[in-house]
């Protein structure tokens, strides 16, 4: 529809810049560059399919709303649904018109707006366009592979589903401007606008500011401290290859938090970690289960701590504890065995455990 119109517009603006560099260009010799040949005249037809408001272009042929459906079934309806009402693919080609918007040409829908989505059928107002578009463009997958007759046919099914032809009526070269005077919006089309007169009111305007504009970097919205590092340090957390990478959430982002806004993004190396049980803890993956204060899976190190402080032979029971894997000291859900993990490594772990997990 407005595409279609666009066009003369385009190919005018498209000619005008092509005279001007024609001026400027060097002449070209008699007989031209050598390079490629005119076009013949089966290549011009073959482009030259465009079918005006007016039906200049319109080629001959006819089809019925009968042949249309099975034309639909087979090539369309994969797309736009059964009765081209589906969204998925396009949004619905039909619908939202009534019998009473063919008497007025204006489309009630699209000034109430009781339907939820404007619709094709709502939208355009000459049939011509529908014709050209099928033709050159339908179905999306293979265009320009129906027959003429087929393009007659499935415009026809479409617009019976519309309500804007009866079943047993015959489209064709011959009948199509009498559709065209039942088209529901055939009215509603306006050239009053910017787009085709400029000193009319413009399709678009900005109200937001276009020349010396305060430039503002106020950082209104931040992790608050005390959530900052929650997750444990995200920079630690992430696949060691590809681009993504979490910040160090140790530290805070920048001292000045209003520059942060518009510094550039840091590959931060994983911290250290405070000691090296520490480290121990998490290339075992302890730490998938056991946090320092909070109870994971299994009881937080404090926990542990607390409960073996002080007490006789803890440190060799929870090497071969934490070895031999089990349950029933802090509930019923077991710990995995850790027999792959070499004693000496167990041993540090634990004893930083009852440490304090420091
Ligand atoms: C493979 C999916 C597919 C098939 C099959 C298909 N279409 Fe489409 N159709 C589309 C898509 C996608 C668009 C939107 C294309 C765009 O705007 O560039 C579209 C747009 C249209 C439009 C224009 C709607 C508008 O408001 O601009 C019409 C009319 C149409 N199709 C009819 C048909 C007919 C008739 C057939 C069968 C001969 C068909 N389509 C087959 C995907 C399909
Ligand atoms: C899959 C989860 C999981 C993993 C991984 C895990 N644990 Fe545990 N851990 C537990 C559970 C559950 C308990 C409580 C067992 C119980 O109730 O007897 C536990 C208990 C403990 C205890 C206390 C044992 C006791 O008897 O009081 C220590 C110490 C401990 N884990 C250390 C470790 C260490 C070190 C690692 C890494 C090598 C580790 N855990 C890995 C789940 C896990």
């Amino acid at each position: 529809m407005y595409k279609r119109k666009f066009v003369p517009l385009a190919l005018g603006l498209m000619l005008a810049a092509a005279g001007v560099a024609a001026q400027a260009a060097p002449k070209a010799p008699a007989g031209g560059y050598g390079v490629g040949r005119p076009a013949t005249e089966a290549e011009v037809k073959a482009w030259d399919i465009d079918v005006r408001p007016d039906f200049k272009g319109l080629p001959n042929g006819s089809g019925t709303v009968s042949r249309g459906q099975d034309v639909w079934e087979a090539r369309c309806a994969s797309c736009h649904g059964t009765f081209a009402e589906s969204n998925e693919v396009f949004t619905p080609l039909v619908g939202g018109t009534t019998p009473d918007d063919s008497k007025t040409g204006h489309t009630k829908a699209l000034a109430t707006g009781t339907v939820p989505q404007r619709t094709t059928i709502m939208k355009v107002g000459t049939v011509s366009t529908l014709f050209d578009y099928i033709n050159r463009a339908m179905p999306w997958n293979s265009p320009k592979s129906l027959s003429t007759d087929e393009v007659y046919s499935v415009l026809a099914y479409l617009l019976n589903l519309a309500e804007i032809i009866p079943e047993n009526f015959v489209l064709s070269d011959k009948t199509i401007a009498e559709v065209q005077q039942r088209m529901p919006n055939r009215n509603g089309m306006t050239t009053a606008h910017g787009m085709w007169d400029i000193k009319a009111k413009p399709d678009v305007q900005g109200s937001s500011c276009m020349k010396d504009c305060p430039v503002s970097a106020e950082v209104t919205s931040r992790l608050p401290e005390f959530a900052r590092n929650a997750h444990g340090n995200i920079a630690e957390q992430n696949r060691p290859i590809g681009p993504v990478r979490g910040a160090d959430t140790t530290k805070p982002p920048t001292a000045n938090a209003a520059g942060a806004a518009a510094a550039p993004a840091v590959m931060p190396t994983p911290a250290e970690p405070a000691s090296p049980a520490a480290g121990l803890v998490g290339k075992h993956n302890c730490t998938a289960c056991h946090a320092k204060a909070n109870k994971v899976v299994g009881p937080s190190w404090d926990q542990v701590a607390a409960k073996y402080k002080g007490a006789e032979g803890a440190e060799d029971k929870l090497v071969a504890k934490v070895k031999a894997g089990g349950s029933g000291v802090w509930g019923a859900i077991p710990m995995p065995a850790h027999a792959q993990v070499p004693d000496a490594e167990l041993r540090q772990m634990v004893q930083f455990v009852l440490n304090g997990a420091k």
